[in-house]
């Protein structure tokens, strides 16, 4: 094939290379009911998912982001104890603060 020249290869590998995790974390997402509440149209008073991500921008380049939003998602606040958010593994949640700080896609 014509097309396939070697930077074509690169570039198709470049891509897997970084699609393949965003894809996992999503499919995390989905297997974790996260859509069930931040799905579109939301749920009552949960941010739809691309609002999370947009207000969790601000915390991208922080490497301790993750973790941090990860523990406070899973203690839950005052007076939202959120069963999903608390039953993730705090490897489950980083994973999922580290997408959503990435846009979510
Ligand atoms: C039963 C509904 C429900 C489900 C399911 C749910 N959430 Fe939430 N989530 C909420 C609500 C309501 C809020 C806003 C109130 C709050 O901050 O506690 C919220 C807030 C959040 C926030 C913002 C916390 C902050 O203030 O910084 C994140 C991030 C989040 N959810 C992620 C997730 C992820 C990831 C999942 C899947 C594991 C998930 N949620 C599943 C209802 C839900």
């Amino acid at each position: 094939m014509d097309g396939m020249t070697p930077r074509t290869l690169a570039c198709l590998w470049l891509t897997l290379l970084f699609t393949l995790p965003a894809q996992a974390s999503s499919q995390l997402a989905l297997d974790k009911g996260c859509y069930s509440c931040h799905g579109e149209p939301p749920r009552r008073n949960a941010p739809g998912m691309a609002q999370l991500a947009a207000d969790y921008a601000r915390y991208r380049g922080q490497a301790d982001a993750p973790q941090r939003l990860a523990e406070k998602l899973r203690e839950g606040g005052l007076f939202a104890h959120i069963a999903a958010h608390e039953r993730l593994s705090q490897e489950e949640c980083i994973t999922l603060m580290r997408w959503i700080i990435e846009g979510a896609k």
